[in-house]
């Protein structure tokens, strides 16, 4: 009893967790379940520190007044959906300028093969984008937000594995040439994470136009419950629950009692996919009016918002300054 309490707390006190989002577009239902609760799942397990990405989201957004409601967005979509910003330290990058520094220090000790071979890098050139420095340094910046802040669990999409494993690679660089100076992270990746699918049975991205946003509209998002896509079995004939978009999502939201009972009435006959819609709909609805309530609560505080968004910049400063003095003094600049 006594060795299993020691044990987790020792965990728990080892663990410093960081991850970032970035600030571009309305969240929905696959940001929700794929990224913000594993996330927000994470800050009662260590030392968790949540950054809004703004910095890195200049490599897409070219936009001020976009760049600045994003931002504002995320903030108020992390806190309504249950950040708690006394166990998790919730900034904007762009308050921590100390990455900047240190990610000119890490540049000289990383190859530019290392970055010329992410696959983020090279997708973005084969959709045709001109590449600039930003894009090609992206990964020396998330370097330097992991490291400036001596983290050892980095959670992150599979997308963004690579770009851990440089930043471990560069840490490692930089301790051999400098001397021990930086933790090693490790990325830890949701794998358990199902794809949630869209409103037509692909994968839910913005980028395919079939998503449910989060915080949308009540009315507008009811009816873009009605309209995911279906097989056209009539009325009273069986229906397969596995095999349908509704119920794949309906899942998300339901408890096992709930599932088993929609699935034994698709299994049945004699359900319309109306009306599993309009179920799945309303399981939506009780899912986030509360934190729905709380978002606007929070929009009508914008100085809490703020305030919590600089106490946690202030947070990870701390630790910030305190790794660029040792990164300085490695390299010879103190
Ligand atoms: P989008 O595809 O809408 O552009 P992003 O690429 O910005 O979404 O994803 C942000 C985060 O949300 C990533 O961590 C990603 O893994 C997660 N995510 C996005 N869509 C889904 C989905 N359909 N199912 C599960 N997770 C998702
Ligand atoms: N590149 C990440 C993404 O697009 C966001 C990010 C920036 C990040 N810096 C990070 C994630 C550091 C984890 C750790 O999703």
């Amino acid at each position: 009893m006594r060795g299993l309490f020691v044990q987790g707390r020792s965990e728990s006190e080892e663990m410093r967790i960081l991850s970032g989002i970035q600030p571009s577009g309305k969240l929905h239902i696959g940001n929700y379940f794929g990224m913000m609760r594993p996330a927000l799942e994470l800050q009662n397990k260590g030392d968790a520190y949540l950054f809004i990405a703004n910095y890195h989201a200049l490599t897409s957004v070219a936009d001020a007044a976009a760049m600045r409601q994003g931002t504002w967005d995320v903030a108020l979509d992390f806190l309504a959906c249950g950040l708690d910003p006394e166990r998790t330290a919730f900034y904007r990058q762009s308050d921590l300028p100390e990455v900047h520094e240190l990610a000119w220090l890490l540049s000289n000790v990383t190859p530019l093969g290392l970055l010329e071979r992410c696959h983020s890098y090279k997708d973005k050139l084969a959709k045709g984008i001109a590449p600039n420095h930003g894009l090609l340094a992206y990964p020396v910046l998330m370097a330097a937000d992991i490291l400036i802040v001596q983290s050892n669990v980095v959670p992150v999409g599979k997308d963004q594995k690579q770009h851990v494993e440089v930043t471990r690679d560069v840490a490692i660089k930089f301790n051999n040439a400098f001397g021990e100076t930086f933790t090693i992270p490790e990325p830890q990746i949701s794998e358990d994470v199902a794809v949630v699918p869209g409103l037509d049975g692909q994968k839910m991205s913005k980028s395919y136009g079939n998503t449910i946003e989060i915080f949308g509209d009540p009315k507008a998002t009811r009816k873009r419950f009605m309209g995911i896509v279906t097989d056209s079995k009539a009325l009273e004939e069986p229906k397969d629950p596995e095999a349908c978009n509704v119920f794949k999502l309906y899942k998300l939201f339901a408890t096992p009692e709930q599932q088993a009972d929609l699935a034994a009435r698709y299994r049945a006959g004699g359900l319309g996919y109306g009306t599993a819609k309009k179920e799945l709909a309303d399981l939506f609805e009780a899912h986030f009016a509360p934190m729905r309530a709380k978002r606007a609560e929070l929009a009508a505080n914008p100085d809490y918002v703020e305030n919590v968004l600089r106490q946690g910049a202030a947070k990870a400063r701390a630790l910030a300054s305190e790794t660029l003095r040792k990164a300085r003094r490695a390299v010879g600049l103190e």
